[in-house]
């Protein structure tokens, strides 16, 4: 079966072709075109829903030619497209292009939860009998940080989320304190290399609550007090804070995600989300996961960490129920239900 993805929640427009469901490979990922309008966001420190909704439209069509290039729309069976969550401007372009695609081609449409998208990401290029279940995934990214249980593929349960900020949220807007670029999330990967030693010891927010809900807003006035009290902002002591501000986030990540691992007994423990990309993240947890025999760990490459249309063609493959396209509609506000 070949899926077109496409993926326009946010600030990347991606269209990605996989074929899956033959071969040793649980996904074969044949084609992954992404343009992003990052460059104009840092620019203003954030994104600006509108500007993010126009770059959307720009990137559409070259972008989906690209990933077309070595196949036709004839052998695509679906095309699979982000419905939400996300920003109603930018899930709209992507929408209507499926729409019309599936008018035009007489393809059914799959409906895709961006967040299902980023757990889906990790069994892109991965052996078929690789992810066993129970699975739990975390997805960490801009906009989300939640703990979902797998049981099936039809079975996925919420354990729980952020109750304010996300963990890449933490991130960017700890960074804007530190006059870091948007997104700030690699630059403060990056910089923390250049330290070694957990100097502030900043809160460790719900690490022991019994609920799997993580709250992350409260990181950023606590980097905030201790900017204040510093008089000449060097960058060894910028480094000192992005070390102590990432062992912060990634301890309470890896705590909670460990305890729901035992609790539920699962075999298979996957990474998805911006954050995901952080090898700090990923090194951290493979360390912790060596007390875990019967647990594998699973972490995308990169690239398909962050926002990308392969993982959405990918979540597709698994969740296959079609639509005809007058009843597919944008849902900014969809989540786990
Ligand atoms: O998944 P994503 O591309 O978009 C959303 O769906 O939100 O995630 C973007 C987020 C940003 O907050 C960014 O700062 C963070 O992921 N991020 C990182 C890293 N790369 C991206 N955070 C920490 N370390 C990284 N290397
Ligand atoms: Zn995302």
């Amino acid at each position: 079966m070949k899926i077109l993805g496409i993926e326009t929640s946010c600030d990347e427009t991606g269209a990605a072709v996989i074929e899956a469901g033959i071969g040793e490979k649980s996904v074969n990922l044949l084609s992954n075109s992404l343009a992003s309008s990052l460059v104009l966001h840092s620019k203003t420190g954030g994104i600006i829903p509108e500007v993010a909704a126009r770059e959307q439209v720009k990137f559409m069509i070259p972008v989906l030619e690209e990933a077309l290039k070595n196949t036709s729309l004839d052998e695509i069976d679906a095309v699979a497209v982000t419905v939400g969550p996300g920003l109603i401007g930018s899930l709209l372009v992507g929408v209507e292009t499926a729409k019309t695609l599936s008018f035009i081609y007489k393809k059914p449409i799959i409906p895709v939860n961006h967040l299902f998208g980023h757990i889906y990401a990790n069994f892109i290029e991965q052996g078929q009998e690789d992810i066993e279940f129970p699975a739990l995934a975390l997805i960490v990214s801009g906009g989300h940080t939640d703990l979902v249980l797998i049981k099936t593929h039809k079975d996925i349960k919420w354990l729980g989320g952020t109750r304010d900020d996300a963990a890449g949220e933490a991130f960017d807007k700890t960074g804007r304190l530190l006059n870091l670029p948007y997104p700030a999330g690699p630059l403060i990967e990056k910089l923390s290399k250049n330290s070694s030693k957990d100097l502030y010891k900043f809160p460790r927010p719900l690490i022991d609550s019994k609920d799997y809900d993580f709250s992350f807003s409260g990181l950023k006035t606590a980097v905030l007090r201790e900017v204040q009290k510093i008089k000449t902002m060097d960058d060894q002591t910028i480094s000192n804070l992005c070390f102590s501000l990432q062992a912060a986030i990634f301890d309470v990540l890896i705590s909670k995600t460990l305890r729901a691992a035992k609790e539920y007994n699962v075999k298979s423990i996957l990474l998805g989300g911006g954050v995901a990309a952080n090898q700090t993240l990923k090194e951290k947890f493979e360390d912790k996961i060596k007390d875990y025999p019967n647990t594998k760990f699973f972490v995308p490459q990169k690239k398909l960490c962050t926002d990308n249309a392969a993982m959405i063609a990918a979540a597709a493959f698994f969740n296959n129920d079609t639509y005809l396209w007058k009843n597919v509609n944008a849902n900014p506000e969809l989540y786990f239900d």
